[in-house]
């Protein structure tokens, strides 16, 4: 495994393996790896004959509120998980790298029709900051195929959509969400929990099953998105929001008959404590 710390000597080694004509596929992260991860880079070499893995905690990303200076940095560790999944690049810049001016005057990628509904209206600076580092990191490595957990549906129908605007020739790959025993959504913010919020954990996940199951009993949408924000409200979590869209583009459903045969997601995000949980689960209706 070569750990690349610059952008020069991620293009010299990239450029060797297209000299020989490999493919290269791309798992772009911020670290703090964990079984959903790895899961995406398992996939990865699955895929491509090279895999290039980006640890790199974007502060574009984060809003002022947000955690980025106490988002967790477990660099060795994840270098050793890599390691032993013999990956053969890890990509590590620094801020300096990514954003030489200054995160805030670097050009920006939006995609306006993804990026301020849903979890863009709790976070509204997130997409667009997703959007842009991610651009500049498929710019950097160039990879055939780069794979994205369907755990962050929005931020992966979002780097679905730039690829075809700016007509790159990259295939985007989702993963299906790795869960813990409880069920709950991996990720790297789960450690934050306390005992007795990591037990509550689970009734996000089961709450997205109930509500799945009164959608295909035919129930008024309207109601399960109620039914299931006060239960939620019950269990202790404060939510943001949980709601059926359409798993296309996350446009809103009026009647389920029109939606017969096509993909649905249930999307939510809710609080326990401090600490902020998102989780979705897509179905056929
Ligand atoms: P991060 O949260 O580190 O996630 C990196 C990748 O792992 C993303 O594609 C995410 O969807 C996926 N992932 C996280 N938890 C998962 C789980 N439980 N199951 C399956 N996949 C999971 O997402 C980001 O970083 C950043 O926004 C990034 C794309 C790197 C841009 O900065």
């Amino acid at each position: 495994m070569t750990i690349c710390p610059t952008i020069e000597s991620l293009r010299e080694e990239i450029k060797r393996w297209r000299n020989n004509q490999e493919t290269v596929a791309f798992v772009p992260t911020m670290g703090n790896l964990h079984a959903g991860h790895l899961s995406l880079v398992e996939l990865a070499q699955q895929k491509a004959q090279r895999v290039v893995v980006s640890i790199y905690v974007n502060p574009l990303q984060f809003s002022p509120d947000e955690d980025f200076a106490s988002y967790p940095r477990t660099l060795e560790d994840d270098l050793n998980k890599l390691q032993a999944m013999d990956v053969d690049i890890v990509f590590t810049p620094t801020n300096e790298m990514i954003y030489p001016n200054g995160e805030l005057h670097s050009s920006f990628v939006e995609v306006p029709a993804l990026t301020h509904i849903v979890e863009g209206e709790f976070r509204p600076d997130f997409f667009r900051g997703v959007a842009t580092v991610v651009l500049k990191l498929f710019n950097m490595v160039q990879p055939d195929i780069s794979v994205f957990g369907e755990k962050d549906f929005q931020q992966l129908l979002i780097i679905k959509q730039i690829v075809k605007d700016f007509n790159l020739p990259i295939e985007i790959i989702g993963a299906e969400i790795k869960r813990e025993v409880n069920g709950l959504a991996m990720s790297s913010r789960n450690n934050y929990l306390s005992e007795s919020e990591s037990h509550q954990s689970r009734f996000l996940s089961e709450t997205l099953r109930q509500f799945r199951a009164q959608i295909e009993s035919g129930i008024n949408i309207i109601e399960a998105e109620n039914e299931a924000g006060e239960a939620l409200q019950k269990l202790g979590f404060v939510v943001d929001y949980i709601t059926l869209r359409k798993a296309e583009n996350l446009g809103k459903i009026i009647n389920l008959s029109d939606c017969k045969g096509n993909e649905v997601v249930i999307l939510a995000a809710a609080k326990l404590g401090k600490i902020r949980l998102i989780d979705n689960i897509k179905f056929t209706l």
